[in-house]
């Protein structure tokens, strides 16, 4: 079957021969992949600056945020049945028996680096014709969804750093108070970045009830402008607007969900962080040495403010769950904004083209099948 290789020590990718998976144990599920999103991430290892083959392979499949249709399911699988849509989750557990987050089925908090990643981290990824998982990593997906649920992995990041901050958050009692209203009601968000998990990730304050504003270095008259609008977000152009007007505009910033991987512009705006408030970083920046921060201010800040920092990493089977769900909210209020973030389709022979970087818009998908 075609799949999408890495070959790291070659320094290499392309789309090659490999041999098709077949179900080797009763609980498993033989996938037929339909689109795999492009990532940051994908980029990184097609530049062979992340990411490893499985042990005992010269090449690394790629590809972690996939839809597939169902094929064939192992004679103990329940609940899965061929046809059905389905989103593989990416990490896999570690196998140190003391790990208490693998071994309680969280291995997205992974205590000892051991764990694997589908398409990442020495395990073959869902750029292929085919995939073999365990079917307690599927999470079905309403046929509704089809066009969009490619999205559902990158929306998992923002799930998982939501359920986390209202869990932080529980210490406001008060933002608890009113189970008739969404529970953002009344508070402010800033996402950072218009990427699709910035996006994403804003969609979803949205639908939390925060007011939410995406600062973004894209210009005033762009997509990303128009789009913003179009699910209720007010897009605030880092071009022309600095942090502190930023600031000045928001009020107490409640929420920061950085979606940028900059290091430099998140503890900038951590500066302006609103009090009580927290700040969520899921953006991974390349180590290029240390720099500048304004560290007593920040510090002086998160004490005199009860601020809180969090960085979040993969998600869970709920997160994927959660973000199902939340995509057909989203789907339903906003139907244009959200198949308007895949801006570009790719067959897997062109895979190319994506990963080089030059494809521009916002999200690039490969189409497999
Ligand atoms: C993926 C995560 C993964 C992370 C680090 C991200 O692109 O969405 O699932 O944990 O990369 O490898
Ligand atoms: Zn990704």
């Amino acid at each position: 079957m075609k799949a999408v290789g890495v070959f790291p020590a070659e320094r290499r990718y392309e789309v090659i021969d490999h041999p098709e998976p077949g179900i080797a144990d009763a609980h498993q599920v033989k996938l037929r992949m339909l689109e795999v999103g492009i990532c940051g991430t994908d980029k990184e290892i097609v530049s062979f600056q992340y990411g490893n083959p499985p042990e005992g392979s010269h090449y690394l499949i790629l590809g972690h945020e996939a839809l597939a249709q169902v094929l064939e399911v192992g004679s103990q699988v329940t609940g899965i049945q061929p046809g059905d849509l389905a989103v593989p989750t990416v990490r896999r557990p570690c196998s140190v028996a003391t790990c208490a987050a693998c071994r309680g089925g969280r291995q997205d908090f992974c205590f000892t680096g051991g764990f694997t990643e589908r398409g990442i981290n020495a395990r073959h990824g869902f750029m292929a014709e085919y995939v073999v998982d365990d079917g307690a990593n599927i999470n079905l997906v309403p046929a509704a969804l089809r066009d969009v649920a490619v999205l559902v992995e990158p929306l998992t990041i923002a799930e998982k750093g939501m359920t986390q901050l209202w869990q932080i958050q529980q210490r406001l009692p008060w933002t608890q108070n009113a189970p008739d209203q969404p529970r953002g009601t009344g508070l402010r968000a800033v996402v950072l970045g218009g990427g699709p998990v910035g996006l994403l990730g804003a969609m979803k304050l949205v639908l939390e009830g925060f007011d939410t504003y995406i600062y973004s270095l894209s210009p005033p008259g762009s997509d990303l402008a128009r789009m913003s609008a179009a699910f209720g977000a007010t897009f605030v152009p880092a071009e022309t607007t600095s942090i502190a007007a930023l600031a000045e505009t928001v009020g107490n910033i409640d929420v920061v969900y950085e979606a940028t991987g900059s290091s430099s512009l998140s503890f900038e705006v951590m500066k302006y962080l609103g009090t009580n408030g927290a700040f969520l970083l899921t953006g991974v920046p390349a180590l290029k040495g240390p720099k500048p921060v304004d560290a007593d201010l920040i510090m002086r800040n998160l004490v005199l403010k009860n601020q809180v920092v969090i960085g979040t990493v993969n998600a869970s089977k709920q997160s994927f769950a959660d973000a199902i769900a939340d995509l057909a909210q989203f789907h339903q209020r906003w139907p244009n904004a959200v198949g308007s973030l895949i801006t570009s389709r790719f067959p897997i022979d062109n895979v190319k083209e994506p990963l080089s970087g030059h494809a521009g818009g916002i999200k690039s998908i490969l189409t497999i099948a």
